[in-house]
């Protein structure tokens, strides 16, 4: 068969139903088969036509359907619009189902929607309602594209004949079955279609919906074309200011109890003979880099010194990777403790950790600068809304996803796996022994402390992209620092007893002239 062949068929097909006769003839009396071939027009415009003429054709059928002949209840369908046109004799208030196939004053199997409609549309004899549904298949969205993208690709428009229907009393309500799953990142949002400005609205509806929820609920104060618009779900911008605090707030209380952390590791024999307290106090170092540089970010952004931003950014970036580096190798220095409980003596051990601790983060930093020497500075939080806030960090978004989402993802699938060993490694030693209430408490509290050091936290913000999620992230993250100096005053408290058991161990780990 030959392509040009086809090609010229279908194109004549296309030009057919376009340029022929037009069905949507407006007339006192539509019969309810020319509103039916109307139908058929609309839809084809809908699906092949740009934004601008999907419009026109709706408010064409919207005026033909007033005018179709109806006397009690007429439902009219063609492939995916349905449409249900009432004369309503009484003031009663009514209720309309609707399925892909048939809209109904009744239930219907496989209802998609359900409108409640309140009294005072009953309007007098002369006056008909009109129900419409239709359903644009997601492969032809010329017309919901303008706007992001309608819930499973569907407008709901009502109207009544003669009467401009607005600022209703009582709402109307458009409900619909979620059906398709509503993504994490995203919420719905009711619009209506205005034909006067050819785009969408959200005034006078309100949306009724809670995550989980089943249903999405509509609830407008007037008549027109309905649909539910999928829109990006971001923390409020009220969040956004409470997060903004609980940041700076937890973030001020980290770098004062990381600044205590320091103090106490100088002024303690004890800890500063102890290896994994080095590992701690070099995470501690990082954590305190990132806080110094990450706190002022924001007000160094508002600044207009470009090479102060340059500055900060590269900080910022490289005390973040630090910060990772230094949390994987308390996971692999945890590993050697429990683990290995050390057959191998490390040469120079905190030397090499520091070598991969403070190097690799140096190595990265120079490779995104050698590569784009522009990916440093000014960076808006929002992508979408470049004059909001912003802080000074990696402006070139590739290189902030690999080096950063790519780190955090890296080193909490590592420290994960470390976390798991060492929970294995505690039931196994608690094993043989009759536990109490003490020792499980103790257990619970070291294994607290020790997932504060591997960042677990790090991890939850990875995952979350709740509104909820993003509060755990912020609180938990901006106190790591505190949680830290928390953990160093308590193994202080329990004195010469122990740092807790896992530095006991380490000092034979790494120092084997200790051992006997
Ligand atoms: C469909 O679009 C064509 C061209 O844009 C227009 O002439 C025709 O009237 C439209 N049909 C309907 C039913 O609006
Ligand atoms: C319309 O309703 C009246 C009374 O409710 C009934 O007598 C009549 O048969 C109905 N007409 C149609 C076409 O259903
Ligand atoms: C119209 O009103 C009559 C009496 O008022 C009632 O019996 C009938 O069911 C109504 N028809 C519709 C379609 O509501
Ligand atoms: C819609 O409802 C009618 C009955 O009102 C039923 O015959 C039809 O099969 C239903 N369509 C779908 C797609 O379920
Ligand atoms: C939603 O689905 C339930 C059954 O699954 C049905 O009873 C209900 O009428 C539907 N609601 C809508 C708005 O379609
Ligand atoms: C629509 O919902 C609102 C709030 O749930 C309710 O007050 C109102 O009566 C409903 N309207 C109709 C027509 O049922
Ligand atoms: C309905 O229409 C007829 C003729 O068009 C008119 O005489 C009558 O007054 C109208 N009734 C109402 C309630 O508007
Ligand atoms: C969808 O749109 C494309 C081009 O926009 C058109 O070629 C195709 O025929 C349309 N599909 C349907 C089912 O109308
Ligand atoms: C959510 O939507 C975004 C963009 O539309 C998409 O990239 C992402 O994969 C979706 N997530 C899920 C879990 O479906
Ligand atoms: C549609 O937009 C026009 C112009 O902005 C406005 O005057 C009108 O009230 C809008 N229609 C509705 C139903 O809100
Ligand atoms: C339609 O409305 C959206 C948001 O309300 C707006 O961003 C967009 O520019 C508008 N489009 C047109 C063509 O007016
Ligand atoms: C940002 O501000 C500039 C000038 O200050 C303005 O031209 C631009 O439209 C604004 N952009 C947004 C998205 O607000």
């Amino acid at each position: 068969m030959n392509w040009c062949l086809v090609f010229f068929l279908i194109h004549h097909v296309m030009t057919c139903n376009i340029n022929g006769e037009s069905h949507c003839q407006l007339s006192s009396s539509v019969s309810g088969e020319d509103a039916k071939h109307c139908m058929e027009d609309v839809y084809t415009n809908l699906t092949n036509g740009d934004f601008q003429d999907s419009v026109k054709a709706m408010e064409n059928l919207e005026d033909v359907l007033e005018m179709t002949k109806v006397v009690n209840t007429t439902s009219i369908y063609s492939g995916n619009l349905v449409a249900l046109l009432n004369k309503p004799n009484s003031s009663t208030s009514l209720t309309i189902h609707a399925n892909n196939s048939e809209a109904k004053l009744d239930t219907v199997p496989n209802s998609k929607v359900i409108v409640q409609l309140p009294s005072v549309l009953g309007a007098g004899p002369n006056n008909t309602l009109v129900f419409c549904m239709v359903t644009v298949p997601k492969t032809n969205l010329t017309l919901l594209e303008a706007a992001g993208s309608i819930y499973e690709g569907r407008l709901v428009g009502l109207s009544v004949s003669g009467k401009k229907v607005s600022g209703l009393q009582e709402h109307v309500n458009i409900t619909m079955n979620v059906t398709t799953a509503i993504n994490e990142t995203q919420e719905p949002m009711c619009v209506f279609l205005n034909f006067s400005t050819k785009n969408y609205s959200s005034d006078g509806c309100q949306t009724l919906w809670r995550r989980g929820q089943t249903h999405i609920t509509c609830s407008c104060d007037h008549l027109t074309y309905f649909g539910v618009l999928m829109v990006n779900s971001s923390p409020s911008p009220s969040d956004q200011k409470i997060l903004s605090y609980i940041t700076l707030i937890g973030c001020s209380l980290s770098l004062f109890g990381l600044s205590i952390t320091v103090l106490l590791f100088i002024s303690h024999k004890k800890f500063r003979a102890d290896v994994s307290m080095k590992v701690h106090i070099s995470l501690v170092f990082a954590l305190i880099l990132l806080n110094v540089h990450f706190l002022p970010s924001e007000m160094v952004a508002a600044l207009s010194s470009t090479s102060l931003c340059v500055y900060m950014a590269l900080a910022l970036h490289y005390s973040l990777l630090a910060t990772f580096s230094w949390m994987a190798l308390e996971g692999f220095h945890l590993y050697l403790l429990l683990v290995r409980v050390f057959n191998i003596y490390i040469r120079r051990y905190l030397l090499k950790l520091s070598v991969v601790g403070w190097g690799v983060p140096a190595v990265i930093v120079s490779l995104v600068v050698i590569i784009d020497r522009t990916a440093y500075g000014y960076t808006p939080v929002d992508s979408s809304n470049p004059n909001g806030t912003a802080i000074c960090y990696v402006t070139n978004t590739t290189a902030m996803m690999v080096t950063t989402m790519g780190m955090i993802g890296l080193v909490f699938l590592f420290n994960v796996i470390m976390l798991g060993v060492t929970v294995r490694r505690f039931i196994s030693l608690r094993q043989g022994q009759e536990t109490n209430r003490s020792s499980t408490k103790k257990d619970i509290f070291t294994l607290l402390g020790i997932s504060t050091l591997l960042g677990i936290t790090w991890g939850v913000g990875f995952f979350s992209v709740t509104t909820a999620g993003q509060y755990v992230f912020c609180i938990l993250n901006s106190l790591q620092g505190f949680f830290i100096f928390l953990w160093f005053a308590m193994s202080l408290r329990k004195g010469q007893k122990s740092a807790a058991e896992v530095s006991n161990a380490t000092q034979s780990t790494t120092e084997p002239k200790n051992r006997k």
